[in-house]
């Protein structure tokens, strides 16, 4: 980040997004729809930031919700369906945080309470972003099938403080670190025996490409839509095979991620042989073919969303992502530009579970 200019600018917009951030959460209840308004304010302050040198700005995408004020009383009462659920929700009931829409309850073990519904007004279900099943979305995390143990050291490490999100104002990093500051350590553990108990399963296709049909960065994703035509140049552009699905917290949603031509080979390169000193060959620690497993240092990175594996390794690479866990991650990326985080990360996302 440049001069002094650029970092009084970064002050003062993370004040005034701090003091808004307070505003929403001394609320009694959380309204998921006037965090949504706020984080449409957030967003366009970020926005005319957006041009900062070097940032990586596209990998952070605001919410840009046009949703602000209250809807009407018919639009939070209908109920919505998903095809072959079988059941449906309100749409206010979709946007509780304290009640995770289980679509496919019989596809997934038996939940913990902290999982399906947290604890009303202090914490958000976990299942609400990560999904019941673990699975996740690309603006969180996929979960299932991570070592228990690491998603306790993950959660301990956003209450530290020692992981943040690169972006200092990434509003679904926030609300992480707000979770881990008020779940219990009870709490933390059934969640984590949980999603560790659930094997993780394949539901992102890496595609390469010079150029997409358009892009839009909505709701946490910077998604494929259709358009004129746009280069995809050195980018990560990863969204839902259905946007409405998405919205209603769909867990068999299918995602597509555009990575750049000759991004796989490259990675695929970096992560076998180290790409001649750049960095280390990745499988010592997290194991064949990047499935993680006993013995491994690091978690399974394969088959996960490459737009959540591109900011960790930034993260990483900018120390926002730190603690003594992390040290290895720093050194694995010293020397990484940022099109060989997206190889990897492309790589990486490409490989079978
Ligand atoms: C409001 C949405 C939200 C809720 C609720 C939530 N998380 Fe997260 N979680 C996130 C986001 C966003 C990230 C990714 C943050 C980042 O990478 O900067 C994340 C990341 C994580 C990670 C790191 C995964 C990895 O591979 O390193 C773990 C572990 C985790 N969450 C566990 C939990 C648990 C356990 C709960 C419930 C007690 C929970 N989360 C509730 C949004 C949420
Ligand atoms: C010396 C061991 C080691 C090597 C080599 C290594 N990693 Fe890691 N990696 C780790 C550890 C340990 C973590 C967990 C860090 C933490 O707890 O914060 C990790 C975490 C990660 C994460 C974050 C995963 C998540 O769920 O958030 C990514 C992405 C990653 N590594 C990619 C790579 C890639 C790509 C390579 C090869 C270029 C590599 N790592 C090589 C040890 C290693």
């Amino acid at each position: 980040m440049g001069g002094d200019g650029a970092a009084q600018r970064w002050q003062s917009i993370r004040q005034v997004i701090r003091i808004r951030v307070g505003f929403v959460k001394s609320a009694a209840r959380f309204n998921s729809l006037s965090v949504l308004a706020l984080v449409g304010v957030a967003a366009t302050v970020l926005a005319a930031f957006a041009q900062a040198e070097g940032f990586p700005q596209w990998a952070f995408p605001p919410a840009n919700t046009p949703r602000a004020g209250s809807p009407a009383a018919a639009e939070v009462s209908r109920r919505v369906e998903l095809p072959g659920a079988g059941r449906s929700f309100s749409e206010d009931a979709l946007h509780d945080r304290y009640a995770a829409p289980d679509w496919f309850p019989d596809r997934h073990p038996p939940a913990p309470a902290v999982v399906l519904n947290g604890r009303r007004g202090v914490v958000a279900a976990c299942g609400f972003c990560h999904l019941p099943d673990g699975s996740g979305r690309p603006e969180n995390a996929t979960l299932s099938g991570l070592p228990a143990d690491y998603i306790r050291r993950q959660v301990a490490a956003f209450r530290a403080g020692t992981r943040r999100s690169a972006a200092s104002d990434y509003v679904p990093t926030q609300l992480m670190a707000e979770v881990a500051a008020n779940a219990t350590d009870a709490e933390i553990d059934a969640a984590a025996a949980y999603f560790a108990g659930i094997p993780a399963r394949a539901h992102v296709r890496v595609v390469e490409a010079d150029r997409i049909s358009g892009s839009e960065a909505k709701a946490f994703l910077l998604r494929p839509v259709p358009g004129a035509g746009e280069p995809l140049g050195d980018r990560i552009v990863e969204g839902p095979e259905d946007f409405e699905r998405f919205e209603r917290r769909d867990p068999r949603l299918v995602y597509t991620a555009y990575v750049p031509r000759g991004a796989l080979a490259w990675g695929e390169s970096l992560v076998r042989t180290g790409g001649s000193g750049l960095t280390v060959p990745c499988g010592a620690c997290h194991g064949d073919g990047l499935r993680g497993g006993a013995g491994a240092a690091g978690p399974p990175l394969a088959g996960r969303s490459p737009s959540y594996l591109f900011r960790q390794l930034y993260g990483f690479s900018v120390h926002r992502r730190g603690g003594e866990a992390a040290t290895p991650m720093q050194a694995v990326v010293a020397r990484l530009t940022e099109k060989d985080m997206i190889a990897l990360a492309a790589y990486a996302g490409s490989l079978t579970p």
